[in-house]
């Protein structure tokens, strides 16, 4: 499915700066990414991919370059445009799952659509719809502790989906499972992928990448390699 641009970085780079001494985590990154496509961000560890992926989730803004992201310039917004940027447009997956420990799947799943203001009824029906679609409609009362690994991941997922981000993002979504879970998980990413959203995830091992249909290889903080493949059967 290809209807359009959905990220134009240009010269995007990000520089951390401790005291006196500068960090320049990504240097240089040019990217296009069409709505629609699913791809991996590769690279050795301190090549910038949790940077880049900050940068084009809305969590941080870059030292120099521009980002457009949906037709709109994310590069100079302050804290509060960029928040609502991010609630609007992005879901995040992460490795460490990052639930509520003491809510429940339903209510975690639910608290996106509390940030965008929806009301209660219509946030519980959409955050049970999105846990009926990650198969968990029979955990929704489970705290994530009587959850398994897999399962508080599905969970994290439908959070991501609730909102109907354009953009997904999971950083190494499967590096605390193992790998028959991992290969559910990459399942249900690639459900997602079919049903038409723009996937970008961060992982180590090829074998996860090879689920994706695009490779993108960083090197200290520059692209060094943009591989397109078809996808595993
Ligand atoms: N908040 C920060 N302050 C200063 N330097 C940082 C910060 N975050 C990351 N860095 C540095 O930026 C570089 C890129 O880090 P980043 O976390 O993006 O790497 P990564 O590719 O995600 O690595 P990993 O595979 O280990 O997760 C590293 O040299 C790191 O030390
Ligand atoms: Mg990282």
């Amino acid at each position: 499915m290809n209807d359009g641009t959905l990220i134009k970085l240009r010269g995007i780079a990000k520089t951390y700066r401790l005291g006196i001494q500068e960090v320049p985590a990504v240097r240089g990154v040019d990217l296009d990414v069409d709505r629609g496509e699913y791809l991996a961000i590769m690279g050795s560890s301190g090549s910038g991919k949790s940077t880049l992926m900050n940068l084009l989730g809305c969590l941080d803004t870059p030292t120099a370059g521009s980002y457009e992201l949906a037709g709109r310039d994310v590069s100079g917004l302050g804290e509060d445009e960029l928040a609502a940027v991010r609630n609007h447009e992005v879901g995040f997956v992460f490795q460490t799952f990052n639930l509520l420990p003491r809510s429940t799947a339903l209510q975690n799943v639910e608290l996106p659509l509390i940030y965008a203001g929806l009301p209660a009824g219509e946030r519980r029906a959409r955050a049970a719809r999105a846990l009926e679609q990650v198969g968990l409609a029979d955990r929704s009362h489970h705290k994530p502790n009587e959850l398994s690994g897999g399962q508080r991941q599905r969970v994290a997922i439908a959070r991501a989906l609730v909102t109907e981000p354009s953009l997904i993002l999971a950083d190494e979504p499967t590096g605390n499972l193992d790998s028959q879970t991992s290969r559910e998980i990459m399942a249900l990413l690639g459900e997602l992928d079919r049903g038409g959203r723009t996937l970008i995830l961060v992982t180590h091992e090829s074998d996860i990448a090879a689920y994706t249909r695009r490779i993108i290889r960083l090197h200290d903080g520059r692209i060094v390699a943009d591989e397109r493949h078809g996808p595993q059967a």
